[in-house]
């Protein structure tokens, strides 16, 4: 256990830490990939929630989401203009060409592995298939600026770099975050910015990069629910999400397919 902070961020020092994000990763990882066939034309984004909080508890894990700060679901699943944080709903069924992110965080033994992923119904549409293609490299971009010496605002300038080179606009009223025993701790990972500011990057610093990119203006708004977060001009919103470490020469990420399914096209069968 590590009590160390620098700038505020906590240093993890000790390889176990390193080994307790791996599983926590793992697991909600698997969970990323276990949902990835029933994500079908027809099927409630209620009844994908269910389904994902039956996984991880069958993991020994606990779903991070269900009641923090009074969440009422196990997963956050947000459909096409939805930014982050749509709550799962029987009433809503998926429809041939929604394009939707599933969010899964769990918490294993007390240490929280947090990652997305986009899926499609049916068949998408070409902006929506090119919009998540855009924000997957956004997300691996990030990741790959990540190493000691480096700064906070290396990462959110390439994504932010990269999305205007397609016209697209980055939100900035949600960032990623640190995590580790927490959910949500420093430092906050935005992602847009300028290389060379922010905080200085070191080794055991554990951190979520997950860019939400927008087709149209980067607006959000919330929704009477109080967590829902949608595009102002009702334009798509796509986010991919990993868990990460820096380590002596980069990064380790905690949350990648096991199976290969880190975005979309999925080919995969029940
Ligand atoms: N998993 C989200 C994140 O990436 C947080 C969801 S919190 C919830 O940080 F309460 F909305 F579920
Ligand atoms: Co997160
Ligand atoms: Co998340």
């Amino acid at each position: 256990m590590s009590f160390k902070r620098k700038d505020g961020i906590v240093i993890h020092d000790d390889p176990q830490d390193f080994e307790k994000m791996r599983v926590a990763g793992k697991v909600a990882a698997e969970c990323l990939d276990y949902i990835t066939p029933y994500v079908q034309v027809g099927v409630s984004t209620g009844e994908l929630d269910d389904l994902c909080r039956e996984f991880i508890i069958s993991k020994g894990a606990v779903p991070a989401c269900l009641g923090y700060h009074g969440y009422p679901k196990s997963v956050c699943i947000s459909i096409n203009h939805v930014i982050c944080h749509g709550i799962p709903d029987y009433e809503r069924k998926l429809a041939d060409g929604d394009m939707l992110n599933i969010d899964v965080t769990a918490i294993v033994d007390g240490w929280y592995g947090d990652t997305s992923r986009m899926y499609f119904a049916g068949k998408p549409s070409v902006k929506a298939k090119r919009l998540t293609e855009v924000t997957y490299e956004c997300l691996m971009r990030g990741i790959d600026v990540v190493k000691p010496g480096a700064r906070l605002g290396d990462i959110g300038a390439v994504i932010e770099e990269y999305a205007h080179k397609y016209g697209y606009s980055v939100v900035d009223m949600f960032c990623g975050h640190g995590l580790g025993q927490v959910f949500h701790d420093a430092p906050n990972v935005m992602h847009c910015g300028k290389k060379g500011t922010g905080a200085l990057l070191e080794e055991g610093m554990f951190f979520t990069i997950e860019p939400m990119i927008n087709i149209g203006k980067p607006d959000g708004i919330i929704l009477a629910n109080g967590w829902t977060a949608v595009t102002r001009d009702k334009s798509l919103s796509a986010q991919f999400e990993h868990s990460l470490a820096v380590t002596k020469d980069g990064y380790e990420v905690f949350t990648y397919s096991l199976k290969g399914l880190d975005k979309p096209p999925y080919k995969i069968e029940k």
